[in-house]
């Protein structure tokens, strides 16, 4: 398949969260057209077995490349922890995840002090941030927690106040005491609690978002490919969800920074 530099970027998540990733790419590339797809239906992913997240990432992708996308980015953490082999073996386009790009940034950012990792259980079982960082830099030291109700916290826009609070302490305070001076937000969710999860660490810790450094990555590669879109171009995006749409576009709106005009529920037929 022959890709265009004005055919769209594919960008797939377990939901709402991978919005975050979206948002810095639009930020960074303002002349792309974007094809979003929010696998609702299935969502959390973070909680389910490499097996059958592989499953689903290879069924969100075909999607996609159906739609005449020239690169796909996989903004769930857990699909980019566990599917991304399959992922790069299967397509005949670019794929970039975020555990890469949010290893770099987080080992640009370290003093030496240690590195933390927070994501979902499947993220953090998975070993690919530890793994990522450790081969940029073998002495690295790193400490990894999930912290599994960040996910439903964001969902629900409990971000404020003292339930976020209290869970954040209850997960991170280790964080504090262990001197780590970096913290990755390794789900595309944590964004979204940043302030809570800054308080609790405190200021002194460094918080990188992988979806900032997953935008500079697909600059990058799109520069390096010849394949950026026109600076002439009139970017369009179309949003696609698994399950009905009126939840994803009330919440994705928090998530993107800007309303969702529509999005279309589609069947995969899993
Ligand atoms: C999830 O689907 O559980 C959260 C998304 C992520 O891992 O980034």
């Amino acid at each position: 398949m022959r890709q265009a530099s004005h055919s769209p970027i594919g960008v797939f998540d377990s939901g709402v969260g991978g919005l975050t990733v979206l948002k810095s790419l639009m930020e960074h590339l303002p002349h792309e057209s974007t094809v979003y797809l929010g696998d609702t239906a299935r969502v959390p992913y973070g909680t389910k077995s490499g097996e059958v997240v592989t499953r689903y990432s290879l069924k969100n992708a075909e999607f996609l490349l159906e739609r005449g996308i020239k690169l796909l980015v996989v903004a769930c953490n857990t699909a980019s922890s566990v599917a991304l082999p399959a992922l790069e073996a299967a397509l005949p386009v670019p794929v970039v995840g975020v555990i890469g790009p949010g290893a770099q940034a987080a080992l640009a950012r370290t003093q030496g002090g240690g590195v933390g990792v927070i994501g979902t259980q499947g993220t953090i079982r998975s070993g690919a941030y530890q793994r990522a960082l450790e081969a940029q830099d073998p002495r690295v030291r790193v400490k990894a927690r999930a912290c599994p109700l960040f996910v439903p916290l964001a969902e629900e826009g409990w971000t404020t106040g003292d339930v976020p609070m209290l869970t954040a302490r209850e997960y991170l305070g280790e964080f504090a005491r262990d001197g780590v001076d970096t913290l990755v937000l390794g789900c595309t969710h944590y964004p979204l609690l940043k302030g809570v999860i800054q308080e609790v660490v405190g200021p002194r810790v460094a918080l990188v978002d992988s979806a900032e450094a997953t935008a500079q990555a697909v600059v990058t590669l799109l520069e390096g490919l010849d394949l950026l879109a026109p600076a002439t171009s009139t970017p369009s995006h179309a949003y696609f969800v698994t399950d009905v749409p009126e939840r994803f576009t009330e919440v994705g709106a928090r998530f993107l920074g800007r309303p969702i005009a529509s999005a279309e529920q589609v069947d995969l037929k899993f």
